[in-house]
């Protein structure tokens, strides 16, 4: 994403636009119209009688075999999609009209522990991902990072780089370099097979990510830049932000620049900023917004669809697309074409004197919605790429969800029955990275030796969600969500026990080098930092449990007798599950896409759901997402399908729950029940 429209320009950025737009405009036309670029590529360096480099440029168009090649492209990133739906997702940005697809790698997924490389994993194999867009005619331009950004969870980067000793992400620092080397090595191992020069649909690999709107370290971007030299074999670009001071900043000598944002103003910054010849060459808006993503928040009714946007914006972003698509050395991706779903702890988060998290959709207002299914928008946008190419195929037809009655989801067993012994004793708290984790839940616990009131500070602040409890009694939730977060006071005698069970709602996934909020520092951790004090006096002495949650089936069968526990007014946070089953009319379809649902809880407060063990995401009434893209290949076509829910104040939900699977998504916002009063 294009940071500007979430952050103003501070002083340090536009010390850099001046700079930028002081510097003499010196063009080199000789070195532009000498043709075709030279490229790391050993087939670039044509010889007469020899065929032409399978992907390249000249100063005006991209060549593919020899040939100019227009990129109408669109991203979408494979870990967002089940892999079931890979081809499906595919085939109709072909169908949309798009010849390339533009992809993010998440390196978290690939490597959530150090060394532990999960390139296996059926939602990890990035290799067949491509695979299958060169079956469906797409080439394909990889966007590997290491930071990439993208709402997800730290831009990319797994949790376990916080504990390198002195490792700093994107700077240039030894044990970064190192880090971010081995991963690129690991891709590679992969990918480099796919490379257009080995016959395979890669056309282009992106250096960074939008690297002007953080720093402006050459070091690093020219060592990274070699990095990716040493493992692939094709041309390199950048992309940043349509200004003089993202442009100043992300430029790397010998990678092309390419921008993103507005069409025409971000090739008109290219024009302007970008002097040197190596970094020259065709026009590439690398992320043209199709809407914009989603926040949790009682203010945030978001951007849930173009329509919403209303018509002079879509007339906007048709008027866009047949202005690139009438010229061929302009090329573009529409971000996103497909956005998918953040399943899981995937969603990232910002920090802006409080915390933004994102969605668990990723619905992006695109063209292909969340379930895979095609828009009015993208029958727009299809209606000006036809124009200009009849032979895009016929667009696959919409397959309507499925309904699933209300069915009763019954109370399992406490969550914190079922997490067993403290990860760790220790006189102060220890962040959730310093336990070796990387997302979900830590529990801290003391037990009061005098007594003490007032006031809750859990650490320098929430990270993000505080419940607090005495004698496993809710005393209320300090949110971070929230500028000005509750206070949370408690009074506790000597025997009674605290617990502060914290919630990761999702690291932050943009930050830059120039902007400080209220002198907080951008560091990733989660869990508590710093010490807890109670009215001003420190607490200590903590029993500190690590709850991940990553094998929810196994950690309620294996706590539970059946569906024993029942209590009208359950406090401490609470699994629930029910059951549920096909159609048959549906069973017997080989077309998994028959069985998608949406999946919508009635009484929930916040918390987790996942079906047959898969991690659907997070719910909050507080919205606006109140419904859950249930894949229809996770499900179980003949037997009965398992829906476990941690709802996290159970409290609040008069002790039963219910879900239903409707066809229609629900997206609202409503006030907080922690929080009544509180909107920003
Ligand atoms: C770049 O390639 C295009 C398309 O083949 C061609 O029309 C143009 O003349 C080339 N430009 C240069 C400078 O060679
Ligand atoms: C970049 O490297 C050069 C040469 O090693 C060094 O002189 C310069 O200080 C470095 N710049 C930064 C910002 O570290
Ligand atoms: C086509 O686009 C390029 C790059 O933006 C521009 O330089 C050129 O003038 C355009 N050609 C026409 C005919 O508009
Ligand atoms: C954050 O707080 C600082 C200090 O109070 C203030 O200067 C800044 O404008 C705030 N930023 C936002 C985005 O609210
Ligand atoms: C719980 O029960 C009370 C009293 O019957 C009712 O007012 C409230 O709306 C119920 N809450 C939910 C979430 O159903
Ligand atoms: C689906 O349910 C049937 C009937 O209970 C069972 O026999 C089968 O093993 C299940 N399949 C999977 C993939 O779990
Ligand atoms: C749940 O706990 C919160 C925090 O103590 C309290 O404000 C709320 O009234 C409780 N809700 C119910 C239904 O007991």
């Amino acid at each position: 994403m294009m940071p500007s429209h979430l952050f103003s320009l501070t002083s340090a950025v536009g010390l850099l636009a001046a700079v930028a737009s002081a510097a003499p405009q010196e063009v080199h036309a000789s070195a532009i119209a000498s043709g075709v670029h030279a490229s790391a590529s050993s087939s670039a360096t044509a010889t007469y009688g020899a065929p032409p480099p399978a992907f390249t440029y000249n100063a005006t168009h991209f060549l593919k075999d020899g040939k100019p090649y227009q990129i109408l492209g669109g991203q979408m990133d494979p870990q967002r999609i089940h892999p079931a739906y890979w081809r499906d997702r595919l085939s109709k940005a072909k169908a949309l009209g798009l010849n390339t697809i533009f992809s993010y790698v998440f390196w978290d997924e690939l490597e959530p522990v150090k060394g532990q490389w999960l390139g296996d994993k059926p939602n990890n194999d990035v290799a067949k991902y491509f695979k299958i867009a060169q079956e469906e005619g797409l080439n394909v331009v990889l966007r590997p990072g290491p930071y990439i950004c993208g709402e997800h969870e730290w831009g990319g980067f797994p949790a376990w780089l916080s504990q390198v000793p002195g490792l700093v992400v994107r700077t240039y620092n030894q044990p970064f370099l190192d880090a971010a080397k081995g991963y690129i090595q690991n891709l590679a191992k992969t990918l480099a097979p796919l490379q257009a020069s080995n016959g395979g649909p890669i056309l282009m690999v992106q250096v960074e990510n939008e690297y002007g709107s953080f720093g402006h370290d050459q070091n690093y971007t020219k060592a990274l830049r070699d990095i990716l030299k040493e493992s692939f074999n094709m041309p390199l670009y950048t992309n940043d932000g349509g200004s003089g001071s993202y442009l100043k900043g992300g430029i790397v000598p010998g990678v092309l620049a390419e921008t993103d944002g507005g069409v025409a103003d971000g090739y008109a910054a290219r024009d302007k900023y970008v002097t040197d010849p190596s970094e020259l060459g065709p026009q590439l808006d690398g992320e043209y917004y199709t809407t914009w993503l989603d926040l949790w928040g009682v203010n945030n009714g978001g951007h849930q669809s173009y329509i919403t946007y209303g018509q002079d914006y879509v007339n906007g972003v048709i008027s866009d697309i047949d202005y690139v698509a009438s010229n061929s050395s302009r090329s573009i991706s529409l971000y996103m074409v497909h956005g998918g779903t953040n399943f899981g702890y995937e969603a990232g988060a910002l920090w802006q004197n409080k915390t933004l998290a994102v969605t668990s959709s990723y619905d992006y207002g695109a063209p292909i919605d969340e379930t895979g299914r095609s828009t009015d928008f993208y029958k727009k946008i299809r209606d000006v790429l036809v124009k200009y190419n009849k032979y895009i195929p016929d667009v696959p037809a919409n397959i309507p969800l499925m309904a699933i009655p209300e069915f009763k989801l019954k109370q399992v067993v406490p969550l914190f029955s079922t997490i067993g012994n403290p990860t760790k004793t220790s006189h102060s708290p220890v962040t959730m990275e310093e336990l070796g984790q990387a997302h979900g839940f830590v529990l801290y616990s003391h037990t009061a030796t005098t007594s003490n009131s007032g006031a809750v500070q859990p650490g320098d602040r929430a990270r993000d969600r505080v419940l607090v409890y005495v004698n496993n009694k809710l005393q209320g939730v300090i949110d971070s969500t929230y500028k000005i977060p509750n206070t949370v006071s408690v009074s506790l005698k000597k025997g009674d026990k605290l617990d502060l069970f914290v919630e990761n709602l999702g690291r932050y996934d943009y930050w830059n080098q120039f902007t400080d909020y209220e002198n907080v520092v951008h560091d990733p951790y989660k869990g508590i930092v710093g010490e807890v004090t109670i009215g001003g006096t420190q607490i200590n002495g903590w029993d500190i449990t690590s709850v991940p949650i990553d094998q929810v089936q196994q950690q309620v069968k294996s706590h539970s007798n059946g569906y024993g526990y029942v209590s009208k007014k359950p406090d401490t946070p609470l699994f629930y599950s029910g059951t549920f089953t096909v159609p048959k009319s549906l069973a017997d379809n080989n077309n998994p896409a028959t069985r998608d649902t949406l999946i919508s809880l009635a009484h929930g407060v916040k918390g987790n759901v996942w079906v047959n063990g898969f991690h659907l995401g997070r719910y909050w009434a507080v919205g606006p997402q109140q419904s859950l893209y249930l894949p229809g290949a996770v499900l179980n076509r003949s037997g009965s399908n398992e829906v476990i829910v941690l709802e996290l104040e159970p409290n609040q939900t008069n002790g039963t729950m219910s879900a239903t699977g409707i066809t229609d998504r629900e997206w609202f916002t409503q006030n907080d029940v922690d929080c009544p009063g509180c909107t920003s």
